[in-house]
């Protein structure tokens, strides 16, 4: 699989520790920076993962700054991204199979390499279900089209 992978300076090491796992088994990996730990900004990697993917260019993207918090938020603004933060396997095999995410994200702060390769592949390994959970991405996307704020009727 092409999968895009993106980082801020505090995930840096963790993003090469990933990136060459998943290399080694086979999957084609584009490194969207940072480079290295000199200090960056996480919207910078986020929107590059995510427009890797949105283009076609990766099937899926795995963006990782210090809580993951910071480049999801970046990468969920580009249209047709679903990123999600994870921070242990459930989630991240349930945002596959329920949610459809497209992005996944989590913090090298937060969680250590064996933590993150568990999540990896369970998020990997998963697929979407579609059924029940495609009328929800849809929703989703509808709302990739709202430009003004409305009234919301609850
Ligand atoms: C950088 O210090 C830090 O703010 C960033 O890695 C991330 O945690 C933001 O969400």
């Amino acid at each position: 699989m092409k999968i895009a992978i993106g980082n801020d300076h505090r995930a840096f090491r963790l993003k090469c520790e990933i990136r060459d796992y998943l290399a080694g088994k086979g999957h084609e990996m584009i490194d969207a920076g940072a480079h290295d730990e000199a200090g960056s900004d996480y919207p910078v990697y986020g929107r590059a993962v995510a427009e890797l993917v949105a283009q076609g260019r990766a099937e899926l993207g795995i963006a990782i700054c210090g809580t993951g918090a910071g480049i999801s938020i970046a990468a969920n603004k580009v249209r047709g991204i679903r990123a999600v933060v994870c921070s242990e396997p459930y989630t991240a095999r349930l945002a596959r199979q329920h949610n459809n995410a497209n992005v996944l994200a989590f913090g090298a702060r937060v969680i250590g390499i064996d933590m993150a390769k568990m999540i990896v592949d369970e998020w990997l390994a998963a697929s979407f279900e579609g059924g029940r959970h495609q009328s929800r991405i849809d929703q989703i996307s509808a709302l990739e089209s709202i430009r003004e704020s409305m009234p919301v009727d609850l």
